[in-house]
């Protein structure tokens, strides 16, 4: 069986464990019988386990690893997390995928120690076949409270804008405001969880088990990254970095988070909120998807206003309506 063939019977799985055989008959064109064998075959090598029996049979992929444990925050450091618990489970992955757990774990338990303020750390690996999931929890202040409070936001889902934007620390003399910025793009799948807000950035849609209660306390970390993931984290800091530099020059800012349900965006202070912070990059991309319409004041604002006070920051609209860039062409005439 090819790695490929092996990875798309794993993905039919995890998808849906009813009706396997006669999916995978359809999807590669073979005879139920051959799709029998194939599951047979991973079932053999304990990578996916049945119940049922007959035409009601349902596959699951297995459990290849689990582990958790509970820290006190006091005195933690996070490369003991990643050396003790983490790397152990993941030695056999390739390179370039080891290499993203280290630092996406280490950056999420640091975040912890040092922004949390909590008594203790929970961290949790689960592998299967084709993915690892890495939960980092703790039990305080919470994420978008605490960026609330230090950026005197009027609302804490205004932190969601500002964590997108990349380059937002409480604590400038220690940090650089980069952990949640890459790590939330390298992944598969990156929800942080705190209060009723969700900071999610994921490409499949795939759900994850929801492990806390809504009104929890703390912040809750999940991150998904398939066991075969091409990704590299050189470049995604390339993509995000001026051309023959190695700074954070760069971002991506989605529009769509500065309209709060049901308001459009027509006002100067939706466009400051927006703008908040541009001038730390050299480039903001800013990216309109699910926006259908700008008002004058706010392009004006954006488009004309930021940029004369802000020469140095180039800003590339994209995915723009035909209304938005109407909008856009005229503030940039003025
Ligand atoms: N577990 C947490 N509890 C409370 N606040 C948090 C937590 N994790 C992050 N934060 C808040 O989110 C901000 C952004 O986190 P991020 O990791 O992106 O940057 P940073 O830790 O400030 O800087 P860097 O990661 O570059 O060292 C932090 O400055 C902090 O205010
Ligand atoms: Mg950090």
């Amino acid at each position: 069986m090819t790695a490929d063939l092996r990875r798309s019977i794993l993905a039919a799985i995890a998808q849906d464990g009813g009706n396997v055989a006669a999916r995978l008959a359809g999807q590669h064109e073979v005879s139920r019988q051959s799709a029998s064998a194939w599951l047979a075959k991973l079932k053999q090598d304990r990578l996916v386990a049945s119940s049922g029996v007959g035409r009601g049979v349902r596959y699951r992929l297995v459990t290849l690893a689990q582990v958790r444990q509970v820290y006190p925050r006091a005195g933690l450091r996070e490369d003991r997390v990643w050396r003790e618990l983490i790397a152990p489970r993941l030695g056999d992955l390739p390179a370039n995928v080891r290499d993203i757990w280290h630092y996406a774990v280490t950056e999420m338990v640091n975040n912890a120690i040092d922004h949390s303020g909590s008594k203790r750390v929970i961290v949790k690996l689960l592998r299967d076949a084709l993915n690892t999931t890495v939960h980092v929890a703790d039990e305080g202040e919470g994420i978008f409270l605490k960026i609330q409070r230090a950026l005197n936001l009027y609302d804490p889902r205004e932190a969601i804008l500002e964590l997108a934007k990349g380059k937002l620390t409480t604590d400038p003399a220690h940090h650089t405001g980069e952990g949640i910025f890459f790590s939330s793009k390298v992944m598969d799948a990156f929800d942080i969880r705190s209060g009723i807000l969700h900071f999610m950035h994921d490409e499949r849609g795939a759900d994850v088990l929801l492990e806390r209660p809504a009104s929890a306390p703390g912040t809750l970390v999940l991150m998904r990254l398939a066991n075969d993931s091409p990704r590299t984290l050189k470049a995604l800091f390339d993509q995000f970095a001026a051309p023959e530099e190695y700074t954070f020059a760069k971002t991506i800012v989605p529009v769509r988070l500065a309209q709060h349900e049901g308001e459009k965006l027509v006002s100067r202070s939706q466009a400051k909120r927006l703008t908040m912070r541009f001038e730390r990059f050299q480039t903001v991309v800013l990216d309109f998807a699910g926006v259908e319409e700008i008002g004058q004041a706010f392009a004006d604002e954006v488009f004309r206003v930021f940029r004369q006070a802000y020469p140095a920051t180039a800003l590339l609209p994209i995915n723009m309506t035909p209304a938005v860039e109407k909008m856009f062409k005229r503030a940039m005439q003025g």
